[in-house]
């Protein structure tokens, strides 16, 4: 396997990454991810949809760790295993996820009851338990640290027992609205009297309620001498029949307590994630997020709409990506690199100064500084390519260790094989890996000479600066500094070309169309007349010779 990228994001000078900020002290979070997503219409879990090439619910999570000063708690339920161990393949040698216990909601009774189900791990006494809650909804990947951290400030200045982030939107529909005491105009906040009274639910809310434009974004700050109190009354009565966690808000209100807002200035950080067609909004603001992160962080983009970025990617400064290149998964790229359109990476490790030329795909590989690839290459996992190594159209490489300046310029697969350094591989070379049952490597040592169209049957070593001559097979290790030729010699008729053109044109369609086999099967050359002009095969006269037989295609 390839080792892992070795720089991180903040190994570039103003290379972006999440802010972090310190854990708030006695804070509490809980996740809320155990729903189904009915409205996606999908096998998988809404939460574990991808925006950006990462399951939505890592964004929050990572989120609510950043924030937390009192522990995360996750609440899982539709898929909870799967959730559960994409949560836990990530905790090794983080110890912020060491923090974050997984809670299981076995059935989903909604919002309300989910929460609920995080109280045995906080601690009982009010004294040890966190003072403050924060309440998330796993399914709103755009939400900022920043703003959350607006929202507890709000939360504590107001002295609020409940302080909801919302957003005002065109289209409030699915959503649950907030009503305020004085809903003027479009009803935002910030007018006299405008006391939130509760947050009624799209289908609950009566038809004035439902013309509401602010909506609950789903981001909660609630007092913890509160809220496990509060959940314990909540009522399923509602068109659900569900326990609805906005119901804490008019149960303050019903007691006097106050109901702080804090309002988003871009509403599109609010998404909530319930449909496709949020999925494709969701994902098309976090690539451009992500693309003007790396862009101030001095990568060029020729065409930044058709540049794809997922969000675990690291690009060195002054590094060029022309359209149509996609980045996924953890690939980490260089400084003063070149990725030219249609080149896919995934997972992959990039050095300084790589070109790749067009319609390239890699996966899983690693390529050191100023190496050379395409157009259309494809590397398969645990290829490395090391310094200054070249790799041209149509190679094909898995599992291969292509050595210090050596090339493979022209339509060859290599499999499970050690290149050295300085070796040429010639046109069409085939490593034969593969026997139908089991993988044997190739091992080519330094300064080696492959010769175009040749097949190397492995398990096979071909010694330091031996030579394979063109169109060879080999079967046998090649000691160092040998020449290795293995051919069907060479056999030349003379004028049977010229007598061929000489046949009727009817007698050369007839033979042509009869001559693979006669009717005793027997293979027979073209016409009876051709037969006699067959010549023997002279012994010993058409290998080796002058060089002829080691010529490559092309260097
Ligand atoms: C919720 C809010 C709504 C708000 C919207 C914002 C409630 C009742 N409604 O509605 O006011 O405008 O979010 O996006 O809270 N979940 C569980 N267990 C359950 C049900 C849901 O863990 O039993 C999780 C889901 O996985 C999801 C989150 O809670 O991550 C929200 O659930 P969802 O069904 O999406 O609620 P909305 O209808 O969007
Ligand atoms: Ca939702």
């Amino acid at each position: 396997m390839i080792e892992r990228p070795v720089h991180r994001a903040s190994s570039f000078p103003g290379a972006p990454g999440p802010a972090t900020g310190a854990p708030v002290p006695g804070l509490g979070v809980i996740v809320m991810a155990a729903g189904v997503g009915k409205r996606m219409k999908s096998k998988l879990a809404k939460v574990l949809h991808t925006v950006a090439g990462r399951p939505m619910i890592l964004y929050i999570v990572e989120l609510a760790e950043r924030l937390a000063g009192a522990g995360v708690a996750v609440v899982v339920g539709h898929q909870g295993g799967q959730v559960r161990a994409l949560l836990e393949s990530r905790a090794a040698g983080d110890r912020r996820t060491s923090r974050t216990v997984i809670v299981e909601q076995a059935e989903q009774l909604g919002t309300g009851h989910a929460v609920l189900q995080a109280k045995p791990i906080f601690p009982a006494s009010q004294r040890e338990r966190p003072s403050t809650f924060l309440i998330l909804n796993g399914d709103t990947p755009l939400l900022a640290e920043a703003t959350v951290r607006e929202l507890l400030r709000v939360h504590e200045t107001d002295k609020a027992t409940v302080t909801i982030l919302t957003a005002v939107l065109e289209d409030a529909t699915g959503y649950g609205r907030i009503v305020r005491s004085n809903p003027v105009g479009d009803n935002r906040p910030g007018l006299l009297d405008c006391r939130v009274l509760k947050i009624v639910e799209d289908r609950d809310a009566s038809p004035e309620e439902k013309r509401l434009r602010e909506v609950n974004v789903g981001t909660y700050v609630v007092d913890g001498g509160f809220l496990f109190e509060a959940l314990d009354t909540l009522q399923p009565h509602n068109a659900q029949g569900e326990y609805y966690l906005t119901d804490i808000v008019s149960l303050a209100v019903e007691r006097g307590l106050r109901v702080s807002t804090v309002t988003l200035c871009d509403p599109d950080e609010g998404l909530g994630v319930n449909t496709r067609e949020q999925l494709a909004r969701a994902e098309r603001a976090m690539r451009q997020q992500i693309r003007e992160r790396w862009m101030d962080a001095g990568v060029t983009m020729r065409d930044p709409a058709t540049t794809w970025i997922d969000a675990g990617v690291v690009i060195g400064p002054d590094t060029v990506l022309y359209p149509n290149v996609a980045l996924e998964g953890s690939t980490v790229i260089g400084e003063d690199c070149v990725i030219r359109s249609n080149v896919r990476l995934t997972d992959c490790v990039l050095g300084n100064r790589v070109e790749i030329l067009e319609h390239c795909v890699f996966r899983e590989a690693r390529l050191e500084d100023d190496t050379t690839l395409g157009p259309f290459v494809h590397l398969r996992p645990g290829t490395v390519v090391r310094r200054r190594a070249k790799v041209g159209n149509f190679v094909e490489m898995k599992n291969t260790d292509l050595g210090e300046g050596s090339k493979a310029n022209h339509l060859s697969y290599l499999g499970d094989t050690n290149v050295g350094k300085g070796v040429n591989i010639g046109a069409g070379t085939i490593t034969c890996n593969y026997d139908g049952i089991r993988k044997y490597r190739t091992v080519i040592e330094d300064d080696v000479f492959v010769g175009s169209d040749t097949q190397l049957i492995a398990p096979v070593t071909v010694g330091r600066g031996a030579v394979v001559a063109a169109g060879t097979t080999v079967t046998r290790d090649v000691p160092a500094d040998a020449l290795a030729i293995a051919r069907v010699p060479q056999v030349n008729r003379e004028g049977w070309a010229a007598r061929r053109r000489a046949l009727p044109t009817d007698v050369k369609r007839e033979t042509s169309n009869v001559n693979r086999k006669d009717p005793s099967g027997r293979l027979t050359p073209h016409g009876s007349r051709l037969t006699k002009t067959r010549q023997p095969v002279a012994k010993g006269k058409v290998a080796g010779g002058k060089g002829r037989g080691v010529k490559e295609a092309n260097g």
